[in-house]
């Protein structure tokens, strides 16, 4: 059996595949599914300091070889996730990071000052990138000098492992990452979803609630992809990759093009076990292709 564990310098995972914040709840609701101790980690839906209804509905629309949501981060809080949530994960034996999110930099900060002061969690997530919250997709993960201030601030702030989650709609993904690099993150995530718009030509009116939404689902992995290799190349921190992910050799694509791990999101909305397929699918193909540690591959793109 090939060893699939997946060093990310300040972590090592039981194999690369995380699941995406967003789309596997707070982990718990998926249990009855999958064995989350096969999982190389969770990532949580997105908190906020206090609780929040998210957009106005619909928040969902499935299109072609995807799905744009505008669920405008829905959450439960952090001081509810603590006393409720995170005491049933740490029951788990896997690594839990927390999707942080704040509406503006003071929150984030006092988000991870909470945090800190609890067991259990592996590391953050920094989402300075989700365009369903403010109407035009705006998100720190826009500018490089507003990535740079929120990433080294929540660097200061945390002894815990910071990876900055970056958004596909800007022009240079790379100068975005570099700033997020320069800020301190210890990781990179990447991508979030596309900004997008779905419309129903009977009442000449946007599906979504919010009008606009974040694209997701095979549809994106190409961006994701070619996203993932510009930035393994620009930066030295490791690359966690992800979009429309569905199966083993989709996440292998992604290891070649330099991510050290994926995350799975949309495959879980199809498959409530899809994160535990494709770690067996990724087993299967090195043990097909002689491949001893899956971690070879990573960045063995012939370009
Ligand atoms: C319904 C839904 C909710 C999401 N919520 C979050 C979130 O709370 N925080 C975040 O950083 N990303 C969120 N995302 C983005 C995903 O984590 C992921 O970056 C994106 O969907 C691309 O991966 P995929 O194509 O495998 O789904 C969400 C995505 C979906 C579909």
């Amino acid at each position: 059996m090939a060893d699939l564990s997946a060093d990310l310098g300040f972590l090592r995972l039981r194999n690369p595949v995380l699941t995406a914040s967003g789309t596997f709840g707070y982990g718990l609701e998926f249990a009855p599914y999958l064995d989350l101790n096969r999982l190389g980690g969770i990532v949580v839906k997105g908190l906020y300091y206090g609780p929040r209804e998210g957009n106005p509905p619909p928040r969902l629309v499935e299109t072609a070889s995807g799905l744009i949501n505008a669920i405008g981060l829905q959450g439960v809080g952090v001081e509810h996730f603590a006393a409720d949530v995170l005491p049933e994960l740490r029951k788990y034996d896997t690594a839990v990071f927390v999707n942080v999110c704040g509406a503006d930099n003071e929150e984030y900060l006092r988000v991870i000052d909470f945090l800190e002061g609890q067991d259990g969690i592996a590391g953050y997530e920094l989402n300075i990138s989700c365009p369903n919250v403010k109407q035009n997709g705006a998100c720190p993960a826009l500018f490089p000098e507003a990535t740079r201030l929120i990433v080294a601030a929540a660097r200061a702030r945390s002894r815990r492992p910071l990876i900055a989650k970056l958004s596909p709609n800007v022009t240079s993904i790379v100068d975005i990452a570099r700033a997020a690099e320069d800020g301190g993150a210890d990781a990179l995530s990447l991508i979030n979803t596309i900004l997008a718009l779905a419309v129903d030509l009977e009442t000449r009116r946007p599906k979504l609630g919010n009008i606009f939404g974040g694209l997701s689902g095979p549809a994106v992995k190409p961006i994701a992809l070619r996203m993932t290799y510009q930035v393994a190349k620009a930066v030295h921190i490791p690359v966690i990759g992800m979009g429309g992910i569905m199966n083993g050799a989709d996440a292998l694509e992604f290891m070649v093009s330099g991510a050290r791990a994926v995350q799975v999101g949309t495959a879980n909305f199809v498959e409530p076990g899809a994160a535990l397929r494709i770690v067996e699918e990724m087993a299967a193909w090195c043990d097909a292709h002689g491949v001893a540690r899956v971690s070879d591959i990573v960045g063995t793109l012939q370009a």
